[in-house]
């Protein structure tokens, strides 16, 4: 463990007068960053704040938190969870940001970074960023309705131009973001190449709201260098927090986990997909789960396909037990061929 990486991710931060007790968020990420998959989370703990599934805009005003797959949420955790929202309209993100609000939530993300096409056909995500006019448009409609921290996450935009996010993020900060999470990357870029990280100092110098950085974090030492390179406010992981839930707790409280960790994690997943998704749907999202899950052992292919075997929750309960009899060989950094999904 890092001793002076953990003291700098403890330091606390506070966004529009409401603390956070430290720096190391779970990004948004659809299908992964669930409410099962958050009560996971809770029970090795050490992160600052969670990010939701992007949630549509036009869909939550009227949205039911005990049917929606995305929007719902457990009432203990509201106090450090944070509501990524998608949508192209001001008024209908505005009217969904206050949603949001009422149910009391930390805050509310807009999300200017999904570039998946289903999302960027309908002018939402990474598609807002080629329109900044529209994009600053949208955070000043939602300032306008919410008094609680507004956050902005985003990439470099369509083209490779750090330039161009830096005025993103002070169009932004001007807009009224109290806060931004920025991932390096061109838009078109689905992670295959890595992100530059020198362009998150660029965003921070420009603006003087908090910003965090994000992609490719995968070891304390990557966490150390994106801080010391960008001098970033903190930082938000993505797919390693999929592959490993208790890092949080590893980089910021000196957890250490034992060899069991690999079959405890599964088995709870298994168990709190069941919790909260009908059989369908906690099945497909526990596969989804495994590919990130695999990545953190050599052979990860043939454990995924081992893992996701069967289409029932018990069937995937006895692959578990199966692959776990005795621990696979683990790798320090994750199989990238499998990160890339
Ligand atoms: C399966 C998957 C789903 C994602 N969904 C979202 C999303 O809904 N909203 C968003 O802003 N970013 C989304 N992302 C991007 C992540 O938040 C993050 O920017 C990206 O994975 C890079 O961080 P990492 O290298 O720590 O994983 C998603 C990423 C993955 C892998």
């Amino acid at each position: 463990m890092n001793e002076e990486l953990t003291k700098h991710l403890n330091k606390t931060l506070v966004i529009r007068g409401r603390e956070i007790r430290n720096r190391l968020f779970l990004a948004p990420m659809s299908g992964l960053g669930h409410i099962a998959f958050r009560e996971l989370l809770e029970s090795y703990g050490g992160y600052g704040l969670l990010f939701s599934e992007m949630c549509s805009a036009r869909a939550v005003p009227q949205e039911n938190r005990h049917v929606s797959p995305v929007f719902s949420w457990r009432d203990q955790e509201l106090d450090r969870l944070v509501c990524q929202l998608f949508g192209s309209d001001p008024d209908t993100m505005a009217r969904a940001a206050m949603r949001v609000e009422q149910e009391g939530f930390y805050g509310v993300d807009l999300n200017f970074g999904c570039s998946v096409a289903a999302i960027c056909k309908k002018n939402c995500g990474a598609a807002l960023l080629r329109d900044p006019k529209l994009a600053a448009g949208i955070v000043s409609a939602v300032r306008e309705k919410i008094s609680i921290p507004l956050f902005v996450k985003f990439r470099t935009g369509w083209k490779d131009d750090p330039e161009y996010a830096a005025d993103l993020s002070k169009r932004f900060e001007d807009a009224g973001a109290d806060a931004l999470t920025f991932h390096p990357r061109v838009a078109p870029d689905r992670r295959s190449r890595p992100p530059k990280w020198e362009y998150i100092g660029r965003v921070k110098d420009r603006v003087s709201i908090p910003v965090f950085g994000n992609g490719n974090i995968f070891d304390e030492e990557d966490c150390r260098m994106m801080l010391e390179k960008t001098n970033c406010d903190g930082i938000a992981i993505g797919r390693i927090a999929i592959a490993r839930p208790w890092i949080f707790s590893m980089w910021t409280e000196g957890f250490s986990p034992d060899q069991n960790i690999f079959k405890d994690v599964a088995l709870q997943m298994s168990l709190l997909l069941e919790k909260y998704y009908n059989p369908e749907r906690a099945v497909k999202r526990f596969k989804k789960f495994a590919i990130y899950f695999a990545a953190n052992f050599r052979f990860g292919h043939s454990i995924y396909s081992k893992l996701c075997k069967g289409e029932t929750m018990p069937e995937i309960r006895d692959n578990i037990q199966a692959v776990f009899q005795t621990v696979p060989e683990v790798v320090e950094r994750p199989n990238m061929n499998l990160f890339t999904n």
